[in-house]
């Protein structure tokens, strides 16, 4: 009875918070949202309040779906919910109703969505499931199903579909049709390992295997599983990214092992592990796209651009008087290439659909030198890609400051080892110790030349080595865009190519 009130309560405060939000007009005046200050404006963020995790990933009939953990009634984490966003293009989304409120089992915590092309559980030929996790006293694994491209949600009536037997954290289910098996399979994340599920019709259950004592990163509980295959010289490879602490710049990161999945089992091959998906601070619990059509056949990922160590304490993006809080890493295609030593290294690039909202290129500096600073012509855009090539070897340095006239800078610094990422003077950073820490990340041996693509937005930069060999993904919040580029080499030869780009919610 308890929990029935419980989510009245919670249907009845959204209702009205909801309305009342549309009939007052909030400082700034509608025109103005997507633009205040901090606002991501190549990357989704909700129109306000809290979001972490990306959810329920799912391509269908013409739209990208984007759900996504959010608490509708705060910027800070809790009452969680599905929000939901739509794109065609994977760049520019709209914002839709919120798709799963809490209920009787709990709130709705992270999990997947797929489309039921064969009706096996019977909610209709080519039903969107949502598979989640009720994380009430206990976590189990719930679903529902829309028959209306996702716009509504009927949750089962016999939820949970998989109880708890008793491991504490018990979550985040990603789910996927394997041929092979002929089975659905679930990735699901139990304390610090993954444990596979199978199931003919996704309502019920059977525990098929184990993965994950021993190997990895073990820095806290894991989080958001994802296991898919991608085709490599080699042949078919299986790719499982698990989230979790103990991330190699501090707090919260995904890694991945790459290996083989039978059915049944997924075993890792050898490789250096951990490796990270992302050595920036802010790519965390990011997962892929289910149903993508084969003719496209990419594997696309999205993460959430922050970090538990200070998710709840970043600036919020400026509406009075609620903020929003939190926001995705650009969209990213994921490949595997082999290492020069020997294993295979997961790559992730922007997808080229960035295009559609990219202005010319502008060759801004392309000689040798040691030290050249450039003024960038924004043209009152507020986002834009660097693209440098260069030379980099033990004994030569490349070095890039991003600086505005407050005197506000982040600096990039590679050699042939490593790349290292400040943010320690880069704008607002005293809302947590650990937001100063700076980012290393492996260059994988791959520097000469080296070619450094690097996406900056209001409160954001991320940054790839030669296509996604290695990406670090960080938040920024200088009081005005970086609009000053200073470059130092060992008077080598640099090209740097300059442009931007047009806001995706213009
Ligand atoms: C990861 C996570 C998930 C959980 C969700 C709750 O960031 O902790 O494990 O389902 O966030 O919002």
């Amino acid at each position: 009875m308890k929990t029935i009130i419980h989510t009245i309560l919670f249907a009845v405060v959204l209702v009205l918070f909801v309305s009342c939000d549309t009939v007052e007009p909030i400082e700034g005046t509608v025109n103005n949202e997507y633009r205040e200050k901090y606002r991501p404006q190549i990357h989704f963020s909700a129109k306000r309040n809290w979001i972490n995790d990306p959810n329920g990933l799912v391509y269908f009939d013409g739209e990208y779906h984007l759900f996504y953990q959010h608490n509708p009634l705060g910027a800070e984490w809790g009452n969680m919910s599905w929000g939901h966003a739509i794109s065609t293009d994977l760049m520019h989304w709209k914002q839709l109703n919120v798709a799963l409120m809490p209920d009787h089992l709990g709130d709705i915590f992270s999990g997947c969505a797929v489309i039921d092309k064969n009706n096996t559980a019977g909610f209709g030929k080519d039903a969107m499931v949502a598979i989640y996790t009720s994380a009430g006293k206990v976590q189990s694994q719930s679903i529902a199903y829309s028959t209306d491209k996702g716009r509504t949600f009927t949750k089962y009536s016999a939820n949970p579909v998989l109880a708890n037997p008793g491991i504490a954290d018990f979550r985040d289910p990603k789910v996927f049709w394997h041929n092979e098996s002929n089975q659905w399979i679930m990735s699901l994340a139990t304390n610090q390992t993954i444990t596979f599920y199978g199931s003919s019709n996704l309502k019920s259950w059977t525990r098929l295997s184990e993965f994950g004592n021993g190997i990895g990163s073990h820095g806290g509980v894991w989080e958001c599983p994802d296991l898919f295959p991608l085709s490599t010289e080699n042949g078919k490879k299986w790719v499982l990214l698990v989230s979790n602490s103990g991330a190699p710049n501090g707090g919260t990161g995904t890694q991945y092992f790459i290996g083989k999945f039978d059915g049944t089992y997924f075993t890792a091959e050898d490789a250096p592990y951990p490796l990270w998906l992302d050595y920036g601070k802010d790519n965390y619990a990011g997962v892929t796209w289910d149903n993508i059509p084969e003719n496209d056949g990419r594997r696309l990922h999205i993460g959430w651009m922050n970090n538990w160590q200070y998710a709840n304490n970043i600036p919020v993006f400026n509406i009075a008087p609620k903020g929003a809080r939190g926001s995705m890493t650009l969209v990213r295609e994921l490949k595997l290439e082999m290492h020069p030593e020997g294993y295979f290294l997961l790559k992730n690039k922007v997808v080229s659909e960035i295009e559609s909202i990219a202005n010319d290129w502008k060759t801004i500096v392309d000689e040798a030198f040691t030290s050249k600073t450039v003024a960038l012509n924004l043209n009152n855009k507020k986002a834009y890609q660097l693209q440098l090539i260069g030379k980099t070897s033990d004994s030569e340095t490349l070095s890039l400051k991003l600086s505005n006239s407050k005197n506000e800078f982040c600096s990039i610094t590679i050699d042939a080892r490593k790349l290292i990422f400040k943010r320690s003077d880069s704008g607002i950073v005293n809302f947590a110790n650990a937001f100063s820490d700076h980012s290393e990340s492996p260059v994988f041996g791959i520097t000469n030349p080296v070619k450094l693509d690097i996406y900056v937005d209001q409160s954001s930069v991320e940054i790839f080595v030669n296509d996604g060999a290695a990406s670090l993904t960080n938040l920024v919040f200088p009081s005005s865009l970086y609009d000053v580029l200073t470059v130092e080499s060992n008077n080598s030869h640099v090209n740097t190519k300059f442009r931007t780009f047009n806001s995706i919610w213009e």
